[in-house]
């Protein structure tokens, strides 16, 4: 299968850089196409942790190309910054390659951000403040500045000429200063361009031509399907197309050269960031989800909301995504629980709802319908090393139930379970 896309199908940190850290082994490109350094994907080899924001998960390969859409925003500072972490940790990393179409993110978008949240009130998603919306925002009302501008002095003085008035007034107007003068931004992103520079391309070429040449490439995604710009929780997702429509827009694809698309599920839901949540639990059961699957976010150490799974929303994202098959994460988190539960459906004013709503005032007022099911045991982890060994046919009774109740009701296969964070922790059904 030369080209696969991954993406989660909640509301992100499903796991997304481990599978791909993990299917990376057969990949000799992997891609991220959409989002910034609000994502954090955590991936453990060998005991040890790395947290990636904005590199792709697949610079842990030697072998493999990473690459960086011009779908994702990026910021020089931090980007360059986790470059020199993974060099410092001795990574041997493979080649790196940067759109030259993507979008910068500039100081001023991480203040705006700030002001932003802090003047919506309780419309505010609680965001990352790394300067993913407004960077968008500029983008879309084409304010914005490439990275082929910051390739390019004049360009990059000339564009930000025209946006730096505005976006100063814009500050002041949301009762805040912007930091630096336009002199100052312009000589610490020239700095910063010139440690840039090695890296940027064409990635539609780069990307186009490996699948021509029969390569495997990895698309991997950031946030989660209900976070999407168009498909998520307007308004409290994130700024980007998380879905696979946004991996063509982010890369410069044509949509049949995708051979796969898997979907990444929490054997729960996590949440960090505000909105309504249907299956949120409140109770010691959340607290002990929480606790044991150590749900903090990876890039701000938020406390991650959680409920059960929650199959309305999965189903949404089986429908926008197209996705041919799901790997189911954290299967350990839930052992050892007397009953889990799964919600099939809503109630909404007396009526069965099976679709994910779009009005935000009907999500908080929908009531998940559960089907209870019997746990599964609390296992060491030389247990689920040995029910790996054996497949499907290994799984705990429990387990393979709520594997199969899973496929039955999505009519999805599920091709893995993850039982740890490790990249050899996982069952292949
Ligand atoms: P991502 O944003 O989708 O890449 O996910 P994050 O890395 O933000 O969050 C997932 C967390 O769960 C990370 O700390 C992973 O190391 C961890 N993780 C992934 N799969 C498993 C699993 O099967 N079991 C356990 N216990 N942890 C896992
Ligand atoms: P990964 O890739 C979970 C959430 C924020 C906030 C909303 C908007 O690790 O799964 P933003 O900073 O993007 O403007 O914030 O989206 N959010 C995430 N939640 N995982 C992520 O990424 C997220 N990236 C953004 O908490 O509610
Ligand atoms: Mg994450």
């Amino acid at each position: 299968m030369p080209a696969k896309v991954i993406l989660g199908t909640q509301w992100g940190d499903e796991g997304k850089g481990k599978i791909t850290d993990l299917t990376a082994d057969e990949a000799e490109m992997v891609v991220r196409f959409q989002g910034g350094n609000n994502a954090g994907h955590t991936i453990v080899i060998d005991g040890k942790t790395f947290k990636l924001h904005l590199v792709p998960s697949g610079i842990l390969r030697k072998d493999t190309t990473s690459v960086v859409g011009n779908g994702v925003v990026l910021d020089p500072a931090a980007f360059l910054k986790e470059l020199d972490q993974l060099k410092e940790g001795n990574v041997e990393m493979g080649q790196l390659k940067i759109s030259d179409r993507l979008h910068i993110i500039m100081p001023y978008h991480r203040t705006i951000d700030g002001l932003e949240e802090a003047a919506k009130g309780n419309l505010a998603a609680g965001t990352t403040k790394r300067g993913i919306g407004p960077c968008y925002s500029d983008k879309t009302a084409r304010f914005g500045l490439r990275m082929c501008d910051l390739m390019d002095p004049e360009a990059f003085m000339h564009k930000l000429k025209a946006a730096y008035p505005l976006k100063a007034g814009y500050i002041k107007a949301l009762g805040g200063d912007i930091e630096q003068t336009m002199d100052e931004i312009f000589e610490e992103y020239m700095a910063l361009a010139d440690r840039l520079r090695p890296y940027v391309c064409d990635v539609s070429v780069l990307i186009n031509d490996a699948l021509d040449q029969g390569k495997n490439v990895l698309f991997e995604g950031a946030q989660g399907t209900h976070l999407d710009i168009d498909h998520g929780v307007y308004p409290y997702g994130t700024s980007s197309s998380t879905v696979t429509g946004g991996c063509l827009i982010g890369t410069g694809i044509g949509p049949k050269r995708l051979d796969k698309v898997i979907g990444i599920v929490k054997a729960y839901t996590s949440r960090v960031g505000t909105g309504p949540f249907p299956t949120e639990l409140f109770d010691s059961v959340g607290e002990h989800i929480a606790d044991k699957g150590g749900e903090f976010g990876t890039t701000t150490g938020r406390r991650r909301r959680v409920g059960w799974l929650d199959l309305v929303m999965v189903e949404y994202a089986v429908r926008v995504n197209g996705l041919d098959s799901l790997v189911i994460t954290k299967s350990d988190v839930l052992a050892g629980m007397d009953e889990i539960k799964i919600a099939t459906h809503y109630t909404l004013d007396g009526k069965d709802i099976h679709h994910f709503p779009a009005s935000m005032a009907q999500v908080a007022k929908c009531v998940p319908q559960y089907h209870t099911m019997a746990g599964w045991p609390d296992l060491k982890k030389e247990e689920w090393d040995a029910i790996a060994s054996k497949g499907r046919d290994g799984l705990p009774a429990g387990l393979a139930a709520y594997i199969t109740f899973i496929e039955a009701n999505l009519k999805v296969p599920v091709e893995i379970v993850s039982y740890g964070p490790g990249r050899e922790e996982n069952i292949y059904l």
